[in-house]
């Protein structure tokens, strides 16, 4: 078949560099995208008198009937095509004739493509905005419930001071919560049409660009026809966020992963997202959660491919933009599906607090409330610092934690220690009086708890 840009050429290309240079196998998805932009483009044209409003109608009904069709499976991309935007043309023409052929006017595949590319962005990201405050509502269920419960909290992995598991799962909801504000800036910055930038210069007719923008509801038009096209700045963006997204999964996955082992034993993971061993019988891996941090790696080789494959790039559009969509579709999939095994999950898994309680319990975590104590009694911070830690070496050679540890012992480093010393360092009130706003206190949990609720616009907790 003759192509449909085969304009100055005459021989046909070689098989093998057709299958090359194809790209209908990957952007095939966006054809809803590339009949809405096709759709709002024939009703500039006729608003614009370029073509008259019987031929917009009549591309209208074809685009209309083509839609469908692909919907319900009567069509099928053509893996012979070589994008979407060509199929579409190509089955439009041949349903309703030479009409068809008019509606490439006035634009170009260079300013469709992007185009196509913006609107599936806008709608995926949509999605992803919605999964990401399903998490933050699952997060904040699991943060009211556990605002009180003790575990060890961690510098260098080493216990450092009690902390509520409330408290450090909302610490994963505010990484979230900030997630969701950049991808709302990205889609604020990449709410410019491109389309009417045609092959790279404008064009001659008279077209209405911003009516086009309306009618696909975005805000503004790109300003410059050299850029509209060859920017992919808001790609490299969405990639980012989806790259940030990625990162704060794979650092919840790999606290999953700790937490759920025989020697931290903190949580267990459900049933349903687990899996066994083949051959020792005893097993149970958090596969789920060791391959959400896996899959981290290749959204950040994604976002890496586009920023090199942009970064030579002369003006304006070159076909090696064309790699943008395999790496935007796939870091897309790569986080909706992270996304939608991570809430479940979490939401799934049962907490052994009587475990963490334990666990909090040895490692002297209390040692920075006990100078804190003497610190209050008079004695510089520095001084108790070593006070305490005299202490705390005391405590190891003879086999005690700071609260079995007689108050004569305490007496012989500072006649400042009196017997209410062993209120102040119990992992409660430890926790109780961290009050400090951001802090691990229940009560600073809860409004923690109530804020990341109120910006995601959800006022008390989900049913159980
Ligand atoms: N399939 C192409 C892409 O994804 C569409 C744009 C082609 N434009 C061109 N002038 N060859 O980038």
């Amino acid at each position: 078949m003759r192509k449909l840009w085969a304009g100055r050429t005459s021989g046909a290309t070689d098989k093998t560099a057709d299958d090359f240079q194809s790209s209908i196998s990957f952007d095939a998805r966006m054809y809803r995208q590339d009949l809405t932009g096709s759709m709002a483009h024939a009703a500039m044209l006729a608003a614009t008198g370029i073509i008259s409003a019987d031929e917009a109608k009549t591309i209208t009904l074809g685009l209309e009937g083509i839609l469908a069709d692909l919907e319900n499976g009567a069509l099928t991309p053509d893996p012979a095509a070589e994008d979407i935007h060509m199929f579409v043309e190509e089955v439009l023409t041949e349903r309703i004739g030479t009409v068809g052929k008019k509606l490439h006017t006035a634009r170009s595949r260079n300013d469709q493509v992007t185009l196509d590319l913006k609107l599936y962005l806008r709608d995926t990201l949509g999605g992803i905005r919605e999964q990401l405050r399903a998490l933050l509502g699952t997060l904040s269920d699991l943060g009211e419930e556990y605002a009180a419960t003790i575990m060890p909290g961690y510098t260098h992995l080493q216990r450092a001071q009690p902390v509520t598991f409330g408290h450090h799962l909302m610490a994963y909801a505010m990484m979230f919560l900030r997630d969701d504000s950049r991808l709302s800036d990205c889609l604020a910055r990449m709410d410019e049409s491109p389309i009417g930038c045609c092959a790279l210069a404008g064009t001659t007719f008279p077209t209405d660009r911003q009516l086009e923008a309306q009618i696909l509801s975005f805000s503004r038009v790109t300003k410059n026809s050299l850029d509209g096209v060859s920017d992919r700045d808001y790609c490299l963006e969405a990639l980012s966020c989806l790259s940030l997204i990625m990162m704060h999964l794979s650092r919840l996955s790999e606290e999953l992963v700790l937490w759920s082992s025989w020697e931290f034993g903190f949580v267990t993971l459900s049933d349903a997202y687990t899996t066994g061993s083949s051959i020792m019988p005893q097993k149970k891996n958090s596969d789920m959660a060791e391959l959400i941090r896996g899959k981290c790696g290749r959204v950040y080789g994604d976002l890496m491919a586009l920023l090199t494959t942009m970064k030579g790039l002369p003006l304006a559009y070159n076909k090696d933009m064309q790699e943008d969509k395999e790496s935007i579709f796939d870091a897309l999939d790569t986080v909706v599906n992270c996304l939608s095994v991570m809430t479940p999950m979490l939401a799934t898994m049962t907490v052994h607090e009587a475990t963490m309680h334990r666990a909090a319990e040895t490692g002297f975590i209390n040692a920075t409330d006990l100078a804190d104590y003497l610190t209050a009694c008079g004695m510089p911070f520095r001084d108790a610092y070593r006070a305490v830690g005299e202490l705390v070496r005391t405590c190891i050679a003879e086999g005690k934690t700071l609260t079995d540890l007689p108050l004569e012992k305490y007496r012989e480093v500072s006649p400042l220690f009196e017997e209410d010393l062993y209120d102040a360092i119990t992992l409660e009130a430890c926790v109780d009086r961290r009050t400090s706003e951001g802090g691990t206190s229940p009560a600073s949990v809860l409004s923690q708890v109530a804020y990341v609720r109120e910006k995601i616009g959800q006022t008390t907790g989900n049913e159980k």
